[in-house]
């Protein structure tokens, strides 16, 4: 969709539908929404003294101004309560808006920044989240478009009448762009079905991503792996019928002066367990067992269109788990890059087997960061709850601080859990350095103490295991692949100094 900045009157706009908005206390209607009042005789205050729109989050009003303003429609969202309103409120209050749009056939829509006005939330800040609400609301996966097709909108125009508020909102809108392209690419990776997001298609989105924005890439298969000492990816990747793909993409590759934040992300396409094979109801799900390779490789993207100031490195491990007569198996003893040898309780604790050594090799960049996002823990989806929040896990305070920021920010919440080397215990092998996986309780910091005995850096693991896939939809996120994370990352590399 096209998406533009312009200066003007709300009222004035030619395009078949105008978007206002109204908080619940209003009785007679100001700024952009009451100039639209103005010009249809009190239409929109008659209709909030008739009780018929009331201004409650959510609620979308339509009116038929029958030519005493150019558009065919105006729709009047509600914007809930003036004091709890902020940047989550215009995302949602965005997101209403252009279903409701989408679902009227609109065309070509117009759009107010909600809460820019007398609200006074950043002008910048506000018009990025109108973005991002309005094309995160009506993304639909190419499959759904053939099954369902919906109108699509042709045009969004932003419309602002006060000129000295049009140089952060241009900063916003463009900001929206690349972070709703980079999200998009993300939860496209995800919603696609598992034998077509296989690990060479993961590479395809990286070089595309590479291509685009001039990023060094490096895609390696086994051999690589192999001469590497990768025993803990190899592990994973021996019972795959697709071949496996270590991915390394690299913004700024050579810029050594600048600070180096390392993302790495879980890319398993197919998670059946493997030997440790899982039940059938709700296999399908693990289609979405790489969502956090798709989330790093949606960052990167964004990161490049941004043209973040920062050395930016994406590593994404991917490889199905997969039973096969070559599959690794309970009991094994593998050993990780970095020497650390690892006794197979579970062929399904796989997540942490490719992160260990996707952390190991994130190390040569010497970074000031390493952040891993990884679906990786059944229990982190019973401790937090299902699409509550992401599990985060840090050995850095000052950069928890800074993720759990960027998490209140973007609504991508995180939430802290702990990473007490006590659970190192519930992991003691007889036969190895440690065991993948340890017994019932508290598996989501067996998994986190795992993760850190291969870093040694200032690190944070998101668990998100409940954040990849949306059953129901909800606002902004559809049903299906969220892209949870690039919105989050993002951010947190925005507010990096
Ligand atoms: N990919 C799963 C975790 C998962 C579960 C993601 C539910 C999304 C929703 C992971 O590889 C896994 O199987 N973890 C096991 C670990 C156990 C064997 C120690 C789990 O959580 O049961
Ligand atoms: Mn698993
Ligand atoms: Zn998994």
């Amino acid at each position: 969709m096209n998406v533009e900045l312009f200066q003007g009157s709300i009222q004035a706009q030619t395009t078949d539908t105008i978007i206002v908005n109204l908080f619940d206390d209003v009785t007679t209607p100001s700024g952009g929404t009451g100039a639209v009042d103005k010009a249809l005789n009190g239409a929109i205050s008659e209709l909030i003294a008739n009780g018929d729109i009331s201004g409650k989050v959510g609620e979308v009003g339509v009116l038929y101004p029958r030519g005493l303003i150019p558009a065919k429609r105006v729709l009047v969202v509600g914007l809930g309560q003036r004091d709890s309103f902020d940047l989550e409120g215009v995302r949602q209050a965005a997101a209403a808006a252009a279903i409701r749009a989408r679902e009227l056939n609109a065309q070509q829509v117009a759009t107010i920044v909600h809460g820019a006005g007398i609200a006074g939330l950043p002008p910048g800040a506000a018009a990025q989240a109108a973005v991002e609400g309005t094309l995160l609301a009506l993304y639909q996966f190419d499959a759904d478009k053939e099954k369902d097709p919906q109108n699509e909108i042709e045009s969004l125009a932003i419309v602002e009448f006060d000129e000295s508020k049009l140089g952060a909102m241009q900063d916003g809108v463009d900001t929206a762009v690349a972070i709703t392209t980079g999200t998009i690419l993300a939860r496209d990776l995800v919603n696609m079905p598992p034998n077509i997001a296989t690990p060479t298609r993961l590479a395809q989105a990286a070089t595309e991503i590479a291509e685009a924005h001039s990023m060094k890439l490096t895609i390696s298969g086994r051999k690589w792996a192999a001469k590497r000492n990768m025993g803990a990816f190899l592990a994973v990747a021996k019972g795959a019928g697709e071949p496996p793909k270590f991915i390394v993409l690299e913004h700024n590759s050579d810029r050594d002066d600048l600070d180096t934040i390392v993302l790495v992300g879980k890319g398993n396409t197919f998670d059946t367990g493997g030997i440790s094979i899982k039940p059938v109801a709700g296999m399908g799900k693990m289609k979405s067992d790489m969502g956090g390779a798709a989330a790093v490789l949606g960052a990167m993207k964004t990161v490049g269109l941004l043209d973040l100031p920062l050395r930016v490195i994406g590593i994404t491990p991917c490889t199905e788990n997969m039973p096969d007569a070559n599959a690794y198996r309970p009991a094994d003893v593998i050993t990780a890059c970095n020497g650390k040898t690892i006794e197979i309780i579970s062929t399904d604790a796989e997540g942490r087997m490719v992160l260990a050594d996707g952390l190991v090799y994130a190390k040569q960049y010497n970074p000031k960061a390493v952040i891993d996002l990884a679906t990786l823990t059944g229990a982190c989806v019973i401790a937090l709850g299902f699409n509550m929040a992401a599990g985060l896990f840090s050995t850095d305070e000052t950069l928890e601080a800074k993720m759990i920021a960027a998490g209140k920010t973007t609504q991508e919440r995180v939430w802290p859990l702990p990473l007490w080397d006590d659970y190192l215990q519930v992991i003691k092998s007889d036969v190895a350095d440690m065991q993948n996986a340890g017994g019932r309780f508290g598996g989501v910091g067996t998994s986190a103490i795992f993760l850190k005995q291969f870093t040694d850096y200032p690190w944070i693991h998101l668990d998100i295991a409940s954040m990849a896939l949306m059953e129901k939809g909800k606002s902004y996120i559809p049903a299906g692949g969220t892209g949870f994370g690039v919105r989050l990352l993002v951010e947190f590399l925005r507010q990096w100094q």
